[in-house]
């Protein structure tokens, strides 16, 4: 960040978030918060709201949430930079001009070279295409079904024979050789010299969310090896951190996007009007991949060829997106080999079906596993059950693990007793007792260890959610709860700082004057974070809800029960750390206050 915590913190307070949304989104208030149409998803009644108390947004459709930086950020499509400046200028702030290292504006000058090459090389074999040398490549899009507009839409081109033309023509408007080599358009040999990468292909220009050109696909006319030739990865192409299609896909508004394997199947669901179609980038897919797909929704669908090749990346991938927090579906695209044969063959409204019924990852999963067992051989099935119950301790909410074990057991026709008896088994069915410490688990699935931090993860975020609600809960838990029981890293991080503003709210020295005209919101707290995808988990932290929870009394037993687990936890710890004799009295400590906090009546709003 090029500027301090204390100028983004002035800028904040400056600006109320309810007059910056309200710019962009029509709002209502409803009690303490107003509400509106989410702009980050389509949806027909508000469940996007802005909270004054708090300074940030949050929206209970999509999980989009921050203050009036990230909103504009995510909103104008632009970076904290440019968020900043331009909430400075709404409030009269004069920005410090920002303290550039030579080295970073160096590092900047260098992409932005690069980006102008690509842009430069990007207008070139989209003109070719469209002139007469392209005939070539034109007349393949069309064979393939492709028509003017789609073609337009994705940029595309063509690289014809000649081999030095780009190389050339980019030497022509200025380019120096090593910056032309460097963006992947070029490559150097002793015989040839710099000479065009591309030729004899259709192209294919990558684009990134913001609609720069950051690496290009080839494809061969005809027969020839290797089918797609893909840029190197440069300073501005991470092939693990963009989504071919996702400039255009984000701007779907569906609930889901639909990832599929290769660029032409992208471009012609797009063009059979399914937008929401992106593809990975000539390499398999990756968590960076997954962790860019959560910061527009939640549900991905696979749709990869059917082949056995296919089904193995879908299940390789079902793992990754599940990690990252998104639920996966699958598209059964048979008898059609990928979806381009499928939307050629059957069309949007077959297509549309097939979305309609694809397959819950769960059950996608066990379906694949289940040749592998032989149901007539009893050991051998009741390790198929077993990997099953696994399974069904990957949903952490306990209605909807419920009712998968329900219709897993009559699918497969398992006694429902003995299915819910094992889950129990894993030990990881009690919402009751708190949750031990991963490592000291019974061996169990990775992904019911997850389930269990997950679930653990939520009384965190609880907690800070109840607090910036009412602040008036800290000096209450105060004496029992610290930064010190929240996960290392963002949660721990997080806690700190907002309980660090509170401390100072709710010190001996302030009086309750005084403290009315503190400005304690998770907005900062939020500030704090750099990157937009910690921003967002960030904002999570201090919007969870429990359902069913309404009542004073059980609001009261819920916080009760959340202090108790995290107390629990970090006794578990600290008898996990025998060998430190710090640890010891601190141990002691710990189980004082458990038992004074099982004793503790709390006030919460
Ligand atoms: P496919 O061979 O299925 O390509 O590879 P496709 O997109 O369906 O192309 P058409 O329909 O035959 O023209 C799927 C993806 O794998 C990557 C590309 O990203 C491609 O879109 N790939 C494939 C490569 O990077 N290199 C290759 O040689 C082949
Ligand atoms: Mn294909």
């Amino acid at each position: 960040m090029y500027y301090s915590d204390e100028t983004v913190e002035e800028v904040l307070r400056a600006n109320d978030i309810v007059d910056v949304v309200s710019s962009y989104v029509h709002l209502k208030r409803s009690g303490a918060n107003y509400f509106g149409l989410c702009p980050f998803h389509s949806e027909k009644s508000p469940s996007f709201s802005v909270s004054p108390a708090k300074q940030m947004y949050y929206c209970f459709g999509c999980g989009a949430g921050g203050n009036a930086a990230t909103f504009l950020m995510k909103y104008e499509n632009c970076g904290f930079q440019e968020a900043l400046q331009s909430l400075a200028d709404r409030a009269g702030i004069k920005l410090p001009s920002p303290q550039l290292s030579e080295e970073t504006r160096k590092r900047e000058e260098r992409r932005a070279q690069l980006l102008s090459v690509n842009k430069e090389s990007a207008t070139y074999y989209y003109k070719l295409l469209r002139s007469p040398k392209g005939r070539r490549g034109y007349e393949y899009f069309l064979s393939r079904g492709l028509d003017t507009a789609t073609m337009n839409a994705f940029g595309l081109g063509y690289a014809d024979g000649s081999s030095n033309d780009l190389v050339r023509h980019l030497r022509e408007k200025g380019f120096p050789d090593e910056i032309i080599l460097e963006a992947g358009v070029a490559a150097f040999d002793e015989k040839r010299g710099l000479h065009d990468k591309f030729w004899n292909r259709v192209m294919y220009p990558i684009m990134d969310v913001t609609n720069k050109v950051i690496g290009f696909g080839g494809r061969v006319m005809g027969d020839g090896k290797p089918k797609y030739l893909n840029s190197p990865e440069t300073p501005v192409f991470d092939k693990s951190r963009n989504l071919y299609g996702l400039n255009i896909a984000r701007k779907s508004r569906k609930p889901y996007l639909i990832v599929c394997e290769g660029y032409m199947d992208v471009i012609s669901m797009h063009q059979a009007g399914f937008p929401e179609a992106i593809a990975s980038l000539g390499t398999s897919f990756t968590a960076g991949q997954a962790a860019l797909i959560s910061r527009y929704v939640k549900e991905v669908l696979l749709a990869y060829d059917s082949d056995e090749a296919g089904v193995r990346a879908a299940l390789r991938n079902i793992g990754i997106l599940k990690e990252a927090g998104l639920r996966a579906r699958v598209i059964d695209l048979r008898p059609y080999k990928d979806p381009d044969e499928f939307m050629k063959a059957l069309g949007r409204e077959e297509f549309q079906k097939r979305i309609d019924d694809a397959e819950n990852s769960f059950f996608y999963e066990i379906r694949q596993m289940e040749p592998a067992y032989r149901m007539d051989d009893p050991a051998q099935k009741t390790e198929f059950y077993r990997q099953i119950a696994k399974k069904l301790c990957g949903f952490e909410e306990e209605m909807e693990r419920e009712s998968y074990l329900r219709s897993a057991a009559a699918r497969y026709l398992i006694p429902e007793d003995l299915l819910r008896r094992q889950v129990a088994s894993y030990n990881l069915v009690g919402g009751e007792s708190p949750a031990p410490v991963p490592e000291r688990r019974t061996p169990g699935a990775a992904g019911a260890r997850n389930s269990v931090n997950e679930a653990f993860r939520k009384k965190q975020r609880l907690l800070l959610t109840w607090v910036s609600d009412d602040p008036g809960l800290y000096p209450q838990i105060r004496p029992y709860i610290g930064a010190q029981n929240f996960d290392e890293g963002l949660y721990r991080t997080a806690a700190a700082r907002y309980f660090e503003q509170l401390e100072q709210a709710y010190g001996p020295d302030t009086s309750e004057e005084q403290r009315q005209h503190i400005r304690f919101t998770p907005a900062a707290v939020i500030a704090a974070f750099d990157e937009e995808e910690e921003q967002k988990e960030a904002a999570s932290l201090f919007e969870e809800r429990l359902q069913g929870v309404e009542s004073p009394q059980e609001k009261e037993k819920a916080l009760l029960d959340v202090l108790l687990s995290l107390k629990q936890e970090q006794i578990q710890q600290l008898s996990g750390e025998s060998g430190d004799p710090q640890a010891l009295g601190k141990l002691i400590a710990a189980k004082k206050e458990l038992e004074q906090l099982k004793k503790c009546r709390f006030t919460i709003r």
